[in-house]
């Protein structure tokens, strides 16, 4: 059987548009909920195969969406490259933060692939484990965004250290990043090693940057991040999400070399079928609080983005992650919907 999302990234014909959902898995299912509830930490869910394949599974079993998310999470990086972390409840991650040159000198690449190892078998397990047209994603955190994490501490309304820091000392600010895309290229290429056959990068906090500096420490970091990748001899089409990136997204399409761009909720869709469409295969961009909403709203919304879309090029999913108050009946709803769509 042919995996309808690796179908549109060949340019080969199909009846519908793929679909998966960001966050698919999560604290949105009561499955999700129990299964973490037997691990000590969200930390220990990622690094156990057994349970990071479960997790992975359920939202398949549930919705058939065309594409698995391996369960993980894109602070594993700064995790396995010896920055400590920990999973509060209720209040997000916390690092121990790095701000300066001296503190990324403490950070090691060595034994990072031993860390990640159990991330490895996740994925191993769970190409034996998918039925066989539901292709596996693969993912990591985009330089830039796991940076304002490992510099802020944790989530920030307003990552003003991270951003202070690479206006104000690019060249101390670039060997941290130099350092996160030397360990993106060898966490993803493992990844696919592993059985990863689509790759995504999340740049969550693309928006948060001054135009110049989006292209510096977003745009350049990713295009070296696919050139490794591809001098590596990785094939796999490879998706950027530039989220919030607004006019910037048509640089990030046009000078990282990217196959697939994830687009928020924000960019018009007769423009990313005018400008980005032609240049690479577009996901998007349902508002995740619609998945919320439910019912006719939620509908009439999907249709509007399934039929503005051109044939074959797209792949249905929303414009950032389902949140943790989505009923689980309304992703069933919209699943059927994109199932049931004819071009
Ligand atoms: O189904 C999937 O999408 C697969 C797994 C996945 C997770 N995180 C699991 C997770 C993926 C792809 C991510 C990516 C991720 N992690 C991003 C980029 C995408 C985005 O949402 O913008 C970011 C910024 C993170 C960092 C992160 N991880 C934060 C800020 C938090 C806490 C806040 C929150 O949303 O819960 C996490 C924890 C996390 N990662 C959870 C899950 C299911 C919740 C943990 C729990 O069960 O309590």
């Amino acid at each position: 059987m042919t995996k309808r999302l690796l179908d549109v990234f060949a340019g080969n014909e199909v009846e519908r548009p793929p679909f998966w959902f960001m966050r698919q898995a999560g604290r949105y299912l009561e499955e999700y909920r129990r299964v973490k509830s037997r691990a000590d930490s969200f930390l220990e869910l990622c690094y156990s195969p057994d349970l990071a394949v479960e997790v992975t599974l359920q939202p398949i079993r549930r919705f058939h969406p065309d594409a698995a998310i391996l369960f993980a999470d894109i602070l594993l990086i700064p995790e396995a490259l010896g920055q400590p972390l920990a999973y509060k409840e209720g209040e997000g991650p916390k690092l121990t933060p790095i701000r300066d040159s001296s503190a990324v000198a403490g950070l090691r690449l060595e034994g990072l692939q031993e860390r990640l190892a159990p991330v490895y078998e996740t994925v191993a397990r769970l190409r034996q484990a998918l039925p066989s047209d539901v292709a596996l994603i693969g993912f990591a955190g985009a330089p830039w965004t796991v940076a304002t994490y490992m510099v802020e501490g944790g989530g920030s309304p307003d990552h003003k250290y991270t951003k202070r820091w690479a206006l104000g000392d690019p060249e101390g600010f670039g060997r941290l990043i130099d350092l996160l895309v030397e360990a993106t290229v060898a966490y993803l290429a493992a990844q696919v090693r592993a059985g990863a056959e689509v790759l995504q990068l999340f740049e969550t906090w693309a928006g948060a940057l001054p135009n110049q500096a989006f292209e510096a420490w977003s745009v350049a970091p990713m295009r070296q991040i696919v050139t490794k990748l591809r001098q590596l001899d990785i094939q796999v089409p490879i998706i950027g999400f530039p989220r919030a990136a607004g006019a910037g997204y048509l640089s990030y399409v046009q000078n990282t070399g990217i196959d697939g761009v994830s687009f928020d909720s924000s960019l018009p869709l007769d423009w990313v079928r005018a400008e980005l469409q032609p240049r690479v295969v577009v996901q998007g961009n349902l508002d995740p609080q619609q998945l919320v909403v439910g019912g006719p709203t939620m509908l009439a919304e999907a249709t509007r983005i399934l039929s503005t879309l051109a044939p074959g090029r797209h792949v249905f999913n929303l414009g950032h992650g389902i949140v943790p108050e989505t009923p689980p009946g309304h992703v069933e709803a919209l699943a059927d919907l994109i199932r049931a769509w004819r071009y």
